[in-house]
């Protein structure tokens, strides 16, 4: 929004938001939020004093630029562009505040439409409410802008639009003194910020393009919060809970149960065996058919140890953070945090009995946590038909997210950093298992509830974002370079064909 008046029926107010302190020194006012600090050079004068008056509430635009000389005014709302985020907008109608907007992308653009009396309205499919500092707001991956519905007579218009609804019928029906002109100013605010869609009378709503019909709602909020752009709270490491909470530990407390010590391959083993990188990447598939011999328990502990066990752990100093404990992986996770566990839930494996166990990436062993045989036909049936029952598992491997061990630290991308993660591991174990010679695949399907409850887990704690299934390999499996008709060889088909002679599956 340009800080001219977008909504030409409204006088707007303007103020600092409330999280932001302003402090004056000679030369400078510094603008404080609870994340940033921001220093602008700005001298005693006229342009200061303007700025210091959206201090401590809102104040008419027109009394803060009244002061002002003409090129006074331009700057003064250059400034106000470049401090759009720190600012709030109040929009009077008919003489009450009824909504405040905030700017939540730096190059925001509110402009109201106008809305006529037989138009029918609702409200965007995008569009969600929620509580926010004590205050109803409106947000929506579209918009970028957030409007705070500061009047009740403004809650209940936009819990009204559920469906689309006549406009005069719609201002008709609403509690309070607004008049049907005032209803009008207010959804033309809403909908030219994005929240509310506007059709003529006989007219059909704007279909959604290809492209948006194709977004899911939580999809679309998602990834307008996980990336900068369009969103003004925190986002990154700027640990949010740092002095209020202790920060989860780098390795997670083994839980009771009985355990299985698993076999420690020897690296000379693994150096002499190894196909190599580019074999492994090159002959890499996914394996919904299994051997006839089971997995062993040798090839379960030895890829284990190459995929998941923890290899150091750095010990903090007393002088050092909270926070500061780290271990590490064969993996690459953000900021050291390995937040990811394993829990693998076994049907068949030469050496191990069925049952659900927790990996201890520390004391390299396996601890059975459930063996009940109808919680785990229900964990590998999920799994088969994510396969579309093409898999009958061998090893299901649950990888859950110890999610406050993220969010302790990074802002706004806790979750989205622990997918990231989720996916570094699938590749991590596509490739090991494919250097061993096993059956993997990967799954996109998983039951969070049911696996938090089979693996004694609580929910919000840590719960599963990710599933792989292992097996043992069949036998003259053509592989990767002899597929179903219909593929087309593109760049190098002999590069396949070596990667399976080289991983002996010819
Ligand atoms: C994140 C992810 C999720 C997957 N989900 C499934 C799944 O639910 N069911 C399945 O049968 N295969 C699944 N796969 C395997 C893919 O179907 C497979 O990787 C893809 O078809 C390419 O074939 P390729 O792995 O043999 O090269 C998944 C793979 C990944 C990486």
């Amino acid at each position: 929004m340009r800080p001219g008046n977008p909504w030409p029926e409204a006088e707007y107010l303007v103020g600092f938001r409330d999280e932001v302190r302003v402090e004056f020194d000679a030369t400078s006012v510094s603008l404080r939020t609870p994340v940033r600090t921001f220093a602008v050079r700005l001298g005693e004068g006229r342009l200061r004093a303007a700025l210091a008056s959206l201090v401590g509430g809102l104040v008419p635009m027109d009394e803060a630029l009244r002061d002002l000389v003409p090129a006074e005014r331009v700057q003064f709302q250059r400034l106000l562009s470049r401090l759009n985020r720190l600012l709030v907008y109040g929009v009077p109608i008919g003489g009450r505040e009824l909504v405040r907007i905030e700017h939540t992308a730096p190059d925001a653009e509110a402009t109201a439409v106008r809305v006529g009396p037989d138009d029918l309205v609702r409200l965007s499919r995008f569009a969600l409410c929620r509580s926010r500092s004590g205050a109803l707001v409106l947000e929506s991956p579209l918009a970028k802008v957030r409007v705070v519905l500061v009047e009740s007579v403004a809650r209940e218009l936009v819990t009204s639009l559920a469906e689309a609804r006549g406009v005069d019928e719609l201002a008709a029906s609403l509690a309070g003194d607004l008049k049907a002109a005032e209803v009008r100013t207010l959804l033309g605010v809403l909908a030219g910020a994005g929240f509310v869609e506007v059709r003529a009378a006989g007219e059909k709503f704007a279909a959604e393009d290809t492209v948006l019909q194709q977004w899911d709602f939580h999809d679309l909020l998602f990834h307008s919060r996980v990336r900068g752009g369009r969103f003004d709270e925190p986002l990154g490491g700027v640990f949010p809970h740092k002095g209020r909470i202790d920060p989860r530990p780098a390795v997670k407390p083994v839980p009771e149960g009985p355990s299985v010590e698993l076999y420690r391959p020897s690296l000379e083993d693994v150096v002499r065996e190894d196909p190599g990188l580019t074999a492994a990447l090159e002959g890499r598939r996914s394996f919904r058919g299994y051997g006839e011999r089971p997995l062993t328990a040798e090839q379960l502990g030895e890829f284990l140890y190459r995929v998941g066990r923890v290899r150091t752990r750095y010990v903090p100093e007393p002088e050092d953070e909270p926070g500061s404990e780290i271990v590490s992986r064969p993996y690459p996770t953000g900021g050291s945090a390995f937040e990811l566990e394993l829990y693998l839930t076994i049907r068949r494996c030469a050496g191990v009995e069925p049952g659900s166990y927790y990996y201890d990436p520390v004391g390299h062993r396996l601890v059975l946590v459930n063996d009940d045989p109808g919680d785990r036909r229900a964990m590998l049936d999920v799994a088969a038909v994510s396969t579309s029952r093409e898999a009958d598992p061998e090893v299901l491997i649950t990888m859950t997210s110890r999610f406050q061990r993220l969010s302790w630290k990074y802002s706004g991308m806790a979750y989205a950093t622990t997918l990231r993660h989720t996916g570094v591991l699938y590749q991590t174990m596509y490739l090991v298992a494919t250097a061993m010679g096993l059956a993997p695949c990967g799954i996109g399907i998983g039951d969070a509830d049911m696996s938090a409850r089979v693996l004694g887990l609580d929910y919000l704690e840590e719960s599963s974002v990710g599933d792989f299934l292992l097996g043992s390999r069949p036998p003259g499996d053509p592989g990767i370079w002899d597929r179903e008709q219909g593929w087309e060889w593109v760049n190098d088909p002999e590069w396949a064909a070596w990667a399976g002679r080289t991983l002996g599956r010819t």
